[in-house]
């Protein structure tokens, strides 16, 4: 179960756990003032016979009351200086809050949100929002498997609803509709992640794709491997090989310009490997289990239309995810294959296990030749180089145009999502060309810049200067470590940092 947040002028019910604001030093915010005088002073006093509490950002502390004020507790929020205050603290102070309040086991909560003319970067209806958003972030669980989803909880209630308590309640509330409408294509893209790949294969993931998307307006079109064929899709083909589950395309669109019906849509690629054992060139077994998360490329393209279905993007949007799965067997391709491409280049296969590459080449062809796009955004978790370059922080972006490059980075400061700027450089692109075939689908420079040369591969496939950008999120996608907003493993990443790059600089 996922919370729900509610927006109101007043307390709707007596809840369990009031909240209220605390700046740094401990300086009391109007709401917080109001109860501590209903209170007796019982705020105050608490604060001054404490030390861990400063008022810092995501710092909270609970104080019992007595069930006569009309709630059990008042739970104390850090806010920072009030100058200090911005959207994305306000998500990490609303994400913090919430592992606070499940481990209280409160199930009634309001958050008291005043208004205060000292905070300069944001508005009361956008903070309320955006700590509603931080905490409906981090709600996030998948326990779809589990017989008794509560068996770990030491039998605690589960926290279900959190009213939020504000003077501009409706316009907060139609605010916090488009950040609702993230969260729910955040929490698609971590679903399917968290799938396991027995469940989630090719087929059944173009199935889910469709299930998921159609009802919201989104077209599909799912591409069998005969269609696949067709086209001259050799290099995707030949991944989906080894797979006894057969390799599909599918493609979304979401056409939501209607001022301009006929205006180039941007393109959003992913990949979609639902397991990848390296193939013939097999992967060692310590781990293996987590290249199930090898489809969050893909995740968070379809992630990403959802977002935009149901926040009714104007934008014109093509979503294409490559899915197959990477397996040994006596039909798998080989090191030392020659494939040809649906954009006519033959590749030279010299390790199974880059195949993310090899899936990606044909959905950008395709992408291009069909619709020609704009730009096009890729993303994949396509090499471990970029997981020893930027670690779980930041994701390796490589773009071919800077103003595309500025857009994206002006969206990844809004949305929290970190990227990091990669160079492609023609070193790169000539270490992955073959002297058998056009391309090699491992570099001549061994593992130097794996990521780097990887991206080179696909820069090989990109058409007549067409503006691109892809992103490694090899490192992004899968995390062992909760964050503030995002709960470890599974992440969703890409879908933020998208969905303003497109609601920021693409919706007219
Ligand atoms: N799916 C992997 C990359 C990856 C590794 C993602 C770890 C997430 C975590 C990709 O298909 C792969 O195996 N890449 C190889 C490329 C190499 C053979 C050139 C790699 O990174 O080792
Ligand atoms: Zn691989
Ligand atoms: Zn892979």
């Amino acid at each position: 179960m996922n919370v729900t947040i509610n927006f109101h002028k007043s307390p709707p019910h007596k809840p369990d756990t009031a909240i209220v604001g605390i700046y740094l030093d401990n300086r009391l915010s109007p709401s917080a003032e109001d109860i501590d005088k209903k209170l007796d002073g019982l705020i105050r006093n608490h604060l001054k016979n404490q030390i861990s509490f400063t008022g810092k950002k995501g710092q909270s502390l609970s104080i019992p009351v007595s069930p006569k004020t009309g709630f059990n507790r008042v739970l104390l929020m850090g806010l920072d200086s009030p100058e200090e205050l911005d959207a994305l603290a306000c998500e990490t102070i609303g994400g913090k809050l919430f592992p606070v309040l499940s481990a209280l086991g409160t199930t009634s909560v309001a958050v008291f949100i005043d208004d205060d003319q000292a905070r300069e970067n944001i508005s009361t209806t956008e903070m309320a929002t955006h700590i509603a958003y931080g905490l409906k972030l981090r709600s996030y669980r998948f326990d779809l498997y589990k017989s008794d989803p509560e068996e770990n909880d030491e039998k605690k209630p589960e926290l279900e609803t959190v009213d939020i308590i504000i003077e501009s309640a409706t316009k907060a509330k139609n605010l916090y509709e488009t950040y609702a409408g993230i969260a729910e294509g955040v929490f698609l893209a971590r679903d399917l992640l968290h799938e396991p790949p027995n469940v989630l294969y090719p087929e059944s993931y173009a199935r889910r794709i469709r299930d998921e998307l159609i009802p919201l307006g989104v077209e599909i079109e799912i591409m069998d491997e005969k269609k696949m064929y067709k086209l001259g899709m050799g290099a995707a083909l030949a991944v989906g090989m080894g797979s006894a589950r057969p390799p599909r395309m599918v493609i979304m669109h979401w056409q939501g310009n209607k001022q301009d019906d006929k205006a180039a849509p941007l393109a959003f690629v992913g990949k979609g490997v639902t397991f990848d054992t390296g193939g013939i060139s097999i992967k060692p077994s310590a781990a293996m289990d987590e290249m199930k998360f090898d489809m969050g490329g893909s995740a968070a393209v379809v992630g990403l239309m959802k977002s935009l279905a149901l926040r009714k993007s104007k934008a014109n949007v093509v979503g294409i995810v490559a899915l197959a799965e990477n397996m040994p067997s006596r039909d798998a391709y080989r090191p030392g294959d020659i494939v040809k491409s649906m954009s006519g280049k033959t590749i030279e296969v010299l390790n199974t296990d880059a195949e993310g590459r090899m899936v990606l080449c044909d959905a950008l062809t395709y992408v291009q030749k069909t619709y020609k796009p704009q730009l096009i955004i890729d993303l994949a978790t396509l090499t471990g180089a970029i997981i020893v370059a930027l670690g779980n922080e930041y994701c390796g972006t490589y773009a071919n145009d800077d103003g595309l490059w500025e857009q994206l980075s002006a969206a990844s400061a809004t949305s929290g999502e970190k990227i990091w700027r990669m160079p492609l450089d023609e070193t790169f692109s000539k270490a992955v060309e073959s002297k058998v075939a056009d391309l090699r689908n491992i570099s001549n420079i061994g593992r130097a810049a794996g990521s780097c040369t990887a991206a080179a591969f696909l820069e090989h496939f990109i058409e007549d200067d067409t503006k691109w950008a892809h992103m490694d999120i090899a490192g992004t996608a899968w995390i062992k470590k909760d964050k503030p907003t995002v709960p470890a493993p599974g992440t969703g990443f890409g879908v933020r940092v998208l969905d303003r790059f497109v609601a920021e600089h693409h919706e007219g």
